[in-house]
Order: C-alpha cells, then structure tokens, then sequence
C-alpha cells in the first residue's frame, strides 16, 4: 500500500507565463547613465577659494575694510562712499543755500535777477524792504503782503505776495534774507535763524498778509539795528 504524503507531492504544474523563461533577459537594461550626472562628486577646490574670497570681498563692505585699498564695495562705515563727484566738495554756506531756496520758492515772481517784473512783481534788489529792517522782512516772508506798497519809488498792487509761514523753516527763511540781502547790490547784514524764529512767535497770532501800513508801524524804512555798517 502506499502512503501518500503530502509534502512529497512534486510542485503543481506552474503555468507556462511563471515557469522560468531561459530566453528572457534576467535584468532590464537601464538606459546608459552620463557619467557624473546625479553623483556626487565632490567639487573642486578652487571654487571653494573663489566662493571664500567673493564672501570675504562682501564682507568688508561692512567693515569698512578696504580691500587692497581699491575700496571694492565700499559702502559702509568708514569706507569711501562709491561716487564719481569731485571730492572737493565745497561746504553749503547761508549764501549758497539761501541762493537755492531763493530759486525754488521766490524766483518765479521776484525773478532770478530779483528785478521783478514792472506792474505786477516788485523787485527786491534795491529794496527798502529787503534791506531794512529784519523783523519787517521776516514778517513779509511768513505772513506774505498784499495791497499796495512802494517798492523804490514805484508802487505795486496788482498781485499778492504769499505766506511762507506754513512751507519754509526758520532756518530757510533766514538763509533766503541772508542772500536777498547781499545780492544785486544789497549790502546788508546776514540773518540768523533764531531772529526768524522770535519773529514767528512774536506775530504767531497775524495770520493774515501785511498792509503797507502794518508794515511800517513794525519798524520804519532805514536800516536794521543790528547792521552797523
Ligand atoms: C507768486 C508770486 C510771488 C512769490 C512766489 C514770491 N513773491 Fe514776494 N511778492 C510778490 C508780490 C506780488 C509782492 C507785492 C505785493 C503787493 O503788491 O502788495 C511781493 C512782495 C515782496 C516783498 C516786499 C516788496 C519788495 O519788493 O521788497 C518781499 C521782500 C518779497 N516779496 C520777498 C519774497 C520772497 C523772499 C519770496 C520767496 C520766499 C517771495 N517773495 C516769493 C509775489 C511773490
């Protein structure tokens, strides 16, 4: 009699497509790799130098630190500012600054010559009002003028001259009468900032434009107290 066991069974009869297939290939080829691509190679020294050097190069730029004194990328403390301008830089006095701000808030009326125009601008060369008083000039330039008033021998009226009160500092306005009154053949005296400043607050109710009238009841033609020339 035969025993049947089971473990002794030869293995069922795979099917045809799990039988091992001598005629396959037994790997699939992979396509051919670039040498290099995806590896990873360590990278060459030199541009380790090149990466250190440029870092060191943006580093001076915060110390100041002039590399081999050319200054590359100097921009900050205590480096040489990059520009091309002469470096003869000639230091802003009230004159020249006063002569600035004359053109950009005074000239378009009172003209760049500060003839004015006949009729309807006064001219401020010559002018009794430019240079007299200082408190009366700087009382004109904040709080502006209207009506009309006698400018060397001939009157105006036409126009108005505007407030500054609102637009220019003390210090602007200073250095404004400061050139109006040593230009076109003035010869006054200069005018500080603190001299405008105790004018503003001195009429810091007046918030209308001078008469004429009002104007000469500050101070009458003739020169400032303070210029003893
Ligand atoms: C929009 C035109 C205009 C501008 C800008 C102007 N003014 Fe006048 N200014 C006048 C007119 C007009 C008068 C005369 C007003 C009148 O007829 O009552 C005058 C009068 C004056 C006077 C007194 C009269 C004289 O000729 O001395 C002074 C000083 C003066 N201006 C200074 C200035 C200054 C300084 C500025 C600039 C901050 C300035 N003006 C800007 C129009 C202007």
């Amino acid at each position: 009699m035969s025993t049947h066991n089971p473990e002794l069974q030869p293995p069922p009869h795979l099917p045809p497509n799990e039988a091992i297939q001598p005629e396959a290939p037994d790997f699939v080829e992979t396509p051919d790799m670039t040498p290099g691509l995806g590896e990873h190679e360590p990278l060459p020294v030199w541009l380790y130098l090149v990466c250190g050097f440029a870092l060191f190069l943006a580093g001076t730029s915060f110390t100041g630190f002039a590399t081999f004194g050319l200054g590359i990328m100097d921009q900050g403390p205590g480096g040489a500012a990059i520009s091309t301008a002469p470096t003869t830089e000639v230091a802003e006095t009230p004159m020249s600054l006063g002569k600035r701000f004359y053109s950009g808030n005074c000239a378009a009326c009172h003209q760049a010559s500060g003839e004015g125009t006949a009729g309807s601008y006064p001219p401020l060369g010559g002018s009794e009002w430019v240079i007299g008083n200082k408190e009366r000039l700087a009382a004109i330039v904040l709080h502006g003028l209207t009506g009309p008033i006698t400018v060397k021998g001939a009157t105006f009226s036409a126009m108005v001259m505007p407030s500054w009160q609102g637009s220019l500092s003390d210090e602007k306005i200073a250095d404004i009468m400061t050139y109006m009154r040593a230009t076109w053949g003035n010869t006054a005296n200069a005018v500080t900032t603190d001299e405008v400043a105790a004018v503003r607050a001195k009429y810091a109710s007046h918030s209308s434009p001078w008469s004429e009238a009002g104007l000469i009841k500050i101070a009458p033609n003739g020169p400032d107290p303070s210029d003893k020339k």
